[in-house]
């Protein structure tokens, strides 16, 4: 968990050249989980935890990477870049499509780090794409607009990391606004954005510290299902040329051709449309009770029907059941762990919190996590002396 100083410290130990520093957030999602690649509507905001980049251009053919959170460092040369292992390849998949896109890339030094906690639903991973690609966009004046960035990190992690993900991670981690979530129809790529009127109630994240390693490898395997389920459905219907033309009653008439399986996602993806629409007029009626019903739904058909939620998760959303301070709470992000998001009366929130992460620990032997995070501008350079 690096801050600001502790990576301009680290670039300063390492480099010689004067840098720039960035600052790329991570996100979190109301509501709309699982169906950004899916034609829908999600609701993420930037917030106050990110990455922090220190970076310049070095006159020469190498790029100099220093992770300074997991205290390791890599040299690459710009004609040679190349899928390598684990948290490499977040920032060689940027690198390698820039290239691929035809954007001349120069060598440069550059030192990362933050406070995202990796594996946490948070998008670390979108978050180190959207930094980089953002700086470079600055440094080398590639003159790509935020939407155009977040196309490309997208498809960034589709290259070496291959997680075949959507957009909405590298969207509100470019496009967020402080005190706004942003309603992204994933269609079109429109967007506008809301105020946040909490009121008396705060949001706060629960980190069950589960990390399944299967994450990746599922995500991939819903996205197929999803694409199958729909192929499936447009055979028979070619009118429904995307789940968001098709009414989630209408699925149950497929369930025989689409096999329980994939008859459940498909489901699911129509449902959490819809839900996700009329989240949406909730907020803009601040009826933040009804929303939180939503999100609870969200995260039964998460659970039960996308299969992608685990017993530290659904223990941690069921607690909060015990207590009528919370309103909503749900999985958050692509599921297998990660955190739980909670909308919670401010006043009775940290002694609530304090019961459900002990029986927590009870149950599962593990110290669950707690962030309190506020919205956030999206990525942005920060001007230092
Ligand atoms: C991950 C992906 C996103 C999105 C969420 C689930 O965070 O990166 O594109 O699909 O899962 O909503």
């Amino acid at each position: 968990m690096a801050t600001q100083e502790e990576v301009i410290k680290a670039y300063k130990e390492n480099f010689s050249l004067a840098p720039f520093v960035f600052f790329a957030s991570g996100r979190i999602n109301l509501i709309g989980e699982h169906i950004d690649y899916n034609n829908g509507f999600v609701m993420p905001a930037a917030i106050d935890k990110g990455i922090y980049f220190a970076i310049a251009p070095n006159t020469t053919d190498t790029i100099n990477f220093v992770s300074v959170d997991l205290n390791e460092k890599f040299s690459i040369n710009i004609n040679s870049i190349e899928k390598k292992d684990g948290w490499k390849n977040y920032l060689l998949g940027v690198l390698h499509v820039l290239q691929k896109e035809g954007f001349v890339v120069h060598g440069f030094d550059c030192a990362f780090g933050g406070d995202l906690p990796v594996g946490a639903g948070l998008s670390s991973s979108a978050a180190v794409e959207s930094g980089l690609i953002f700086a470079l966009n600055k440094l080398f004046n590639f003159n790509l607009s935020r939407v155009q960035l977040a196309q490309l990190a997208q498809k960034a992690e589709h290259s070496y990391p291959n997680v075949q993900c959507g957009i909405m991670d590298m969207f509100a981690s470019l496009n967020g606004k402080k005190n706004h979530v942003i309603l992204l129809d994933c269609n079109t790529l429109q967007y506008t954005y809301f105020p946040l009127q909490l009121n008396e109630y705060s949001i706060v994240l629960i980190n069950s510290k589960v990390h399944h390693s299967l994450a990746s490898s599922e995500y991939n395997i819903r996205r197929r299902q999803c694409e199958e389920g729909l192929s499936i459905i447009k055979n028979i219907e070619p009118a429904f040329t995307s789940f968001r033309n098709i009414p989630s009653e209408k699925i149950h008439d497929y369930k025989d051709v689409l096999g329980e399986e994939i008859y459940k996602r498909c489901l699911y993806v129509t449902e959490e449309i819809e839900r996700t629409q009329l989240a949406a007029t909730h907020l803009q009626n601040n009826d933040l009770v009804a929303f939180g019903e939503l999100m609870y739904q969200t995260h039964q058909g998460l659970s039960e029907l996308y299969n992608v939620s685990c017993d530290e998760l659904d223990f941690l959303v069921n607690e909060t059941k015990k207590h009528s301070a919370i309103i909503g709470a749900r999985l958050m992000g692509g599921g297998f762990g990660g955190c739980t998001i909670n909308i919670i009366e401010t006043e009775k929130a940290a002694a609530i919190i304090e019961l459900i992460t002990a029986a927590y620990k009870n149950k599962f032997t593990v110290n669950a996590e707690v962030y309190k995070v506020q919205t956030s501008d999206g990525t942005f350079e920060i001007t230092i002396n």
